[in-house]
Parts: structure tokens; C-alpha cells; sequence
């Protein structure tokens, strides 16, 4: 079965980023010249989803607007003659690509978030990305994912190995290994202690999730930071059928720190075609400073 669909759990409110955050959502944030809900859905296309289903809550009406038609804007860079920048503004959204909104109207987690989401996915399985793990790969890493649902037919978390002082930050799986990248799921906690953790193997914000899992998540007594966690969700449902952990081949910037931020501008600002060869010199007179 083909994965058409991706939810896009961004309704959080961003606290780690004020004032930055205050009056727009932090999926906006721009890391070089594009949103970090941008790279996110740009992934999913990619990897062949074609309908977006964003859960939003109050004051996200900029990522709304981020895919729709900008009719004044188009017309005047098309009067002004600027082609190049009229086509970087159209192809925010390509005409085959669908964008739904649905609201999520409390703050209850993450869980919660995707439960939102239930409705629209209509019994299949589905991809979660968030938008403020920015993953690059040689091949996009939600493709990978797509690649070994497609061979196991089964839900398929996106893990990378994570510093032992880190675990209280993910969620972090365990269980017997089926080759080099892949795992098949028999525990995952949700931010355990490094002592508590059962591995360093941390889930990093992308999944992709059989339709089982609302039934678990709906059915679940609240979790860490007592919210609805989607982590205890697909605890529920490796219960029920198959779960594997999928270690991906790419790099992953934690764009909700202001580390993993700042280094993915830097990262991604160096292999920017145009600003690229400037940053690369700029850098290099710093050290020399
Ligand atoms: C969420 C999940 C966690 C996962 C992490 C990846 O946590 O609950 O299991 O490891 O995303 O970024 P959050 O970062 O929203 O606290």
C-alpha cells in the first residue's frame, strides 16, 4: 500500500524561541532562506505524499498562508519580470499537492496531535514529520522510510544513536536487530533517564505509522509532562503487530534548540548556492580574527 499521506503535528507554541515566537509560529522560522515547514513538506512530496494534513492551533495562520496562492505577490514579480523568483513562489505548492488544516484544540501532546489527524487519514497508513527535525540525506530520509514500508509492510520509526546524556530528550526504542539499519521493536520509552534507558537508540521526528495507532493512543492514560504521547501510543501498538526502527543514512539538525538551529543555517548556508562561497570566506576570516 502507498503512503499519500503525511501529518504535520504544528501546533506547538515554540517557547524555546521567544521573543522569536511570540507572534509566529516557529515552523516559519527560516533556516537560510526557507521555513523549516517548507524543507518538511518538500521531504514528504518527495518521498510521494501528495496530501498534507497540517494540525495547527492558534496563531498558525502564517503556515496557511505559506501554501497558498499569494495572488498580489505573483503579479507583481510576473509585471516586474522576475521569472526566477515568481517560479520559487509558485512551486511552494505544486499543483498536484494538497493542503489541509485541521485544528488541534488544546495543547494535550503530541499523541494528541496526531489523533487530530485520525478523520483525514482515512484507515491508511500514514507518515508524521516534525518540522523542526530538519533531516538532509543524499536520498531525503522519509523516501528511505517509504522504501522499507514498502519491503515490511509495517509501521517504521526514523532512529539515529544519541549521546547517553541525551535520552531524556526522546524517545528511545529497544529490541532485536533484523540487519545493520533495522530493528524490530520490542520496547520504546518516552525520555527516559540515561540510567532508565534501554538503548541510546533515539526516534528522531519522522514516522511512519499504520491506522492501529489511533485506537492505542486514543485508549492510553496520559504520559510524560502528563500529555497524550505518541511514543506510548506505538508502545500500545508493537503490542498488537510489528514495529521497526529504521537507522536512516543522513544528518538530522534539531531545529527546536538554538544550537541545532544556528547549525543548520551554517551547514545548509555553506552549500547555498548563492550565498555559499560568501559564508565559506566570511567563516574563514573569523578564525583568522
Ligand atoms: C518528540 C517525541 C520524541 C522524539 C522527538 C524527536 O519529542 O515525543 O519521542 O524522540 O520528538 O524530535 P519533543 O522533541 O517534541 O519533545
Amino acid at each position: 500500500m502507498q503512503i499519500t499521506k503525511a501529518i504535520f503535528p504544528v501546533a506547538g507554541l515554540g517557547t524555546r524561541f521567544l521573543p522569536a515566537t511570540k507572534a509566529q509560529p516557529k515552523e516559519m522560522l527560516p533556516v537560510v532562506d526557507k521555513p523549516l515547514i517548507q524543507y518538511a513538506v518538500e521531504e514528504a512530496y518527495d518521498a510521494g505524499i501528495r496530501e498534507m494534513i497540517f494540525v495547527t492551533g492558534r496563531h498558525k495562520r502564517p503556515i496557511e498562508d505559506h501554501f497558498d496562492t499569494a495572488f498580489e505577490l505573483e503579479y507583481e514579480l510576473e509585471q516586474a519580470g522576475k521569472r526566477e523568483l515568481l517560479n520559487v513562489v509558485q512551486s511552494i505548492k505544486p499543483a498536484d499537492m494538497e493542503c489541509v488544516f485541521v485544528r488541534q484544540p488544546k495543547s494535550l501532546g503530541l499523541g494528541h496531535a496526531v489523533l487530530c489527524g485520525e478523520r483525514l487519514v482515512r484507515g491508511e497508513p500514514f507518515a508524521v514529520l516534525l518540522a523542526d527535525d530538519l533531516m538532509v540525506g543524499d536520498t531525503p530520509v522519509l523516501r528511505q522510510m517509504v522504501e522499507q514500508f514498502e519491503q515490511w509492510g509495517a509501521s517504521i520509526l526514523a532512529v539515529q544513536e544519541v549521546p547517553q546524556e541525551q535520552t531524556k530528550r526522546y524517545g528511545i526504542v529497544a529490541g532485536t536487530q533484523v540487519n545493520s539499519h533495522l530493528m524490530d521493536v520490542s520496547r520504546i520509552v518516552e525520555k527516559p533517564s540515561p540510567e532508565q534507558a534501554p538503548s541510546r537508540l533515539g526516534v528522531a521526528g519522522r514516522y511512519i505509522l499504520t491506522p492501529g495507532i489511533f485506537e492505542q493512543i486514543r485508549s492510553q492514560p496520559r504520559g510524560v509532562g502528563n500529555e497524550i504521547q505518541l511514543t506510548d501510543g506505538i508502545a500500545g501498538l508493537l503490542r498488537q503487530e510489528k514495529v521497526f526502527a529504521f537507522q536512516y543514512q543522513g544528518k538530522r539538525y534539531d531545529c527546536g534548540s538554538k544550537e541545532g538551529f544556528l547549525e543548520a543555517n551554517i551547514e545548509l548556508g555553506l552549500q547555498h548556492p548563492q550565498v555559499g562561497p560568501w559564508l565559506k570566506q566570511y567563516l574563514k576570516q573569523m578564525q583568522l580574527g
